[in-house]
């Protein structure tokens, strides 16, 4: 073996042996004699929190990351020693410490290792900023894969590759590009069916080497701070990504229309454009609930002000597309005009709220507006200061949500595209420089934006969308995947990074459909729109210096194809909404990629395209110019084709048929999947008839669907709707039993059940225990029934 002494090259250094071990409550310290402490945190029976201090001093424990609401408490906590070790013991781990080099060994109650250190925690001394340069390596385990990391724009699973967390504005990213806009120091490890997370909760620049630079090595380290990650045991994905989810934070539930279609340009204006392109998706008949105000609204690029020519009276515009059925989001940015008539830039310089260099002198930088000051978003006080700035355009104007950019924070015309790295930050106070504010400044921006929005909004429900986030973003913000181009190479990218983000913690995302930058053509649109409708959030947005992108900007056949599956998502409303409320409540990501779907099956391990949209809807965009269908795996179990109804077997690949007005769609035997009527937005039809479409299956599956005022905070007080199903199914029965929750009272009475892929024909029908004839439940020939909302079993004969 060789011994951390043997290994002091290059200027690395290493614990040694260890002096003392301590323990207090759920946390374990272990000193070494070269003064490196370990403190092992057990915060839940499989979630680990590792922190290594070097010169025997902590810094002060402070995470932006981290949720006030994470879950912790364990069942079980024993430690043991032995010539060689200490052995901790968990209800579900064993962590062996090695008394000789600090290393740890991670297994299951059965032996499985499930992760352990290489070199384990090492480090160098960095002269020129003071501090460490963290390092931590680790062995990868045999076939083992690796996922999650936010938006990288690469293959969904990341081993063989090198990524680096450092926000960038990159317009027009390529492929493989890194870094891009997010900071997510979050992964999935999969080996021999067990999967486990690591968080390294660090917000200085970090990169992650899974197993590129040395094959059987992983490894990850920080220009700075400490080396302090969160260890999570599945051993399912789904048990990693939701005990990630949970220690970063869920978001609270958005208003429903928020879930609809959103229509986006650089930029509408002036105030006519933007009534016409609303009225043109009422006469077309496009449903679309939000249409977006890009940085043209303001005057001279100042944030809170507006363009009195393009927008005589916001607030009258605002009315009328409010009376039209749309919310208006605008778009606010980070950098503020340097110019003394500015009340915002006045507000800031007399209270101190500006970034400034290390010597003093303000932070200055070039964007839109020109020469700029910058918020500290991480002074609690400029957070408070940015959140009242909202009262005017959300409480007196109307605007219903804002879109936060720039914020990496972007700089134009420097070499780095961001601040310099003296810049000073309170960091909540604990001052600090920009190399360990840069990857949060901008959640901070869009926290503080949350807080206005919500408070200005309030009794409704807030909006926000951000461009840049780190972990824990999700608890204030939506987010989109930045300067996207209009090429097929991109939709590929939109696709794992929506995936990617999902399995990441922040599961309300999307991309820019159709691409941000170039000109799409029909085709392009229209596949990307079947994409993007099963997308979490569902926005098209474009630079604008090109042609037109909106619905109707090709020709009639790609028309009515956009609207054809704009309608459909506003059909299934109640399962996308449902689908969000998991995602609130249990950190269930909204799209599942089928490797969290069923990562006992190899196939899934490197399979890209496909993804489950919520649990029960398996997509599979068509991603190549003039296809007529593609190759698809089908991940096991049976599927009913959405299209034909026809019901395939998985566990296989398969040409499925798919010309452009459709894409591969199927849903999960035995799935109860509720629809709406389509509406042209959120809240125009009352609903009078719940659809449920039901998919025989012989066997048991569970479904739910969630509902409530659709806005407001009614539903935390227990007004919300959840109906569980429960189907079962054999060869001439099918039994259906709901079970309820909640006070809500849904506007319809009846609920609508349609039977796919019925083995037998009906023979008889017994509702609540009781017979009813054919009529009373309108079955009339075409494999339907209605019933009162409230029934509580269905069950159905055939012969
Ligand atoms: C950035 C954004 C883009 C926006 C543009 C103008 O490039 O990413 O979405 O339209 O700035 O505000």
């Amino acid at each position: 073996m060789i011994t951390n002494t043997e290994l002091e090259y290059k200027g690395n250094l290493y614990p040694n042996n260890i002096l003392e071990c301590k323990r207090e409550g759920d946390k374990l310290s272990f000193t070494t004699e070269n003064g490196v402490i370990l403190e092992i945190t057990v915060l839940r029976d499989s979630v680990l929190r590792f922190r290594y201090a070097t010169e025997n001093i902590f810094e002060p424990d402070f995470s932006y990351a981290i949720s006030e609401d994470a879950s912790t408490g364990y069942n079980e906590l024993e430690v043991e020693e032995t010539p060689t070790e200490f052995l901790i013991i968990t209800a579900k781990l064993k962590i062996l410490v090695d008394k000789q080099t600090l290393r740890t060994q991670i297994s299951d109650l059965e032996g499985n290792i499930i992760n352990e250190d290489e070199l384990g925690f090492h480090w160098e001394e960095n002269y020129e900023y003071g501090g460490n340069t963290v390092k931590m390596s680790k062995i990868t385990q045999s076939s083992e894969s690796f996922y999650g990391l936010g938006d990288k724009a690469t293959h969904s699973n990341l081993k063989g590759k090198r990524v680096t967390n450092w926000a960038m504005d990159q317009y027009a990213f390529a492929k493989d590009q890194d870094p891009l806009y997010k900071a997510i120091p979050f992964y999935v490890g999969l080996h021999n069916n067990k999967a486990y997370g690591v968080f390294f909760d660090n917000s200085f620049g970090t990169t992650f080497d899974f197993a590129h630079e040395r094959r059987n090595i992983t490894s990850f380290w920080a220009d700075g701070g400490e080396m302090n990650y969160y260890f999570f045991y599945g051993p399912k994905i789904t048990n990693v990504v939701k005990a990630y989810t949970d220690l970063t934070g869920k978001p609270e539930l958005p208003p429903l229309w928020v879930l609809g279609f959103h229509q986006s340009k650089w930029s509408y204006f002036p105030e006519s454009r933007v009534m016409e392109i609303a009225n043109k998706f009422r006469d077309l008949k496009i449903p679309c609930d939000a249409i977006y105000l890009d940085i043209d609204y303001m005057e001279g690029f100042r944030c809170f002000t507006w363009n009195k020519n393009y927008f005589p009276e916001p607030k009258k515009m605002v009315k009328e597309l409010s009376d039209k059925g749309f919310k208006t989001v605008a778009i606010i940015d980070p950098g503020i005009k340097v110019d003394k008539d500015y009340w915002v830039y006045q507000e800031g310089m007399e209270n101190d709220y500006f970034c400034k260099r290390g010597d003093g002198p303000y932070m200055r930088g070039k964007v839109w507006p020109g020469e700029c000051n910058f918020p500290d978003f991480t002074n609690p006080d400029v957070r408070e200061w940015w959140a009242g700035l909202y009262k005017e355009l959300i409480a007196d104007i109307g605007i219903k949500g804002v879109w936060n950019d720039m914020n990496e924070p972007a700089v134009m015309e420097v070499p780095t595209k961001t601040f310099p790295l003296d810049v000073r930050h309170d960091y909540d106070g604990n001052p600090c420089s920009h190399r360990k504010a840069h990857n949060v400044y901008g959640t901070q921006m869009a926290r503080a934006t949350y807080e206005g929005v919500k408070k200005f909004t309030y009794p409704k429900r807030p909006f926000v969308i951000t461009r840049s986030a780190f972990s824990g973003a999700q608890r204030y913000t939506s987010t989109w995947t930045g300067d996207n181009v209009a090429t097929w190479e991109h939709l590929w990218i939109a696709n794992v990074q929506v995936q990617r983000m999902c399995m990441s913690g922040m599961s309300f995302v999307g991309s820019d459909i159709g691409g941000f930058a170039e000109q799409p053509n029909g085709e392009l649109f229209a596949r990307w729109i079947q994409m993007g409708v099963f997308h979490p959030f569902c926005r098209v947005h474009s630079s604008g210096d090109h042609g037109d992108q909106e619905p109707w900007s090709f020709d009639n056949e790609v028309t009515d194809i956009v609207r054809k599956f704009i309608e459909l998502r506003y059909q299934l409303l109640p399962y996308l909404y449902t689908m969000y409320w998991k995602y609130c409540k249990e950190g269930t990501p909204m799209i599942q990629s089928l490797v969290y779907f069923d990562q006992e099956d190899h196939q899934t391990h490197f399979r890209t395209d496909e993804f489950i949209f919520g649990e029960q809807i398996l997509v599979c965009p068509v991603q190549e110019p003039n296809a007529q269908g593609r190759r698809m795996y089908i991940p096991k179990g049976k599927w009913y084709n959405f299209w034909t109804d026809e019901m395939v077997l998985g566990g296989k690949e398969k040409w499925v048929v798919a010309d452009i007005d459709k894409v591969p769609l199927f849903i999960k035997e035995g799935a109860l999947i509720p629809k709406y009527p389509v509406q042209q937005y959120v809240g125009e039809l009352v609903v009078k008839e719940l659809i449920l479409d039901v998919y025989f299956k012989k066997g048991i599956e569970d479904s739910t669907v969630y509902e409530d005022g659709q806005d407001g905070f009614d539903y935390k007080k227990g007004r919300y709707s959840v109906r569980n199903f429960k189907l079962r199914g054999k060869d001439d029965q099918l039994i259906i039993q709901q079970f309820k929750d909640g006070t809500f009272i849904t506007s319809y009475d009846t609920i609508k059940l349609k039977f796919h892929g019925l083995p037998f024909q009906i023979k008889s029908i017994q509702v609540d225990n009781e017979t009813v004839s054919f009529e009373d439940v309108k079955l009339n020939g075409s494999n339907s029934i209605v019933l009162s909302k409230e029934f509580t079993v269905l069950e159905l004969t055939g012969i």
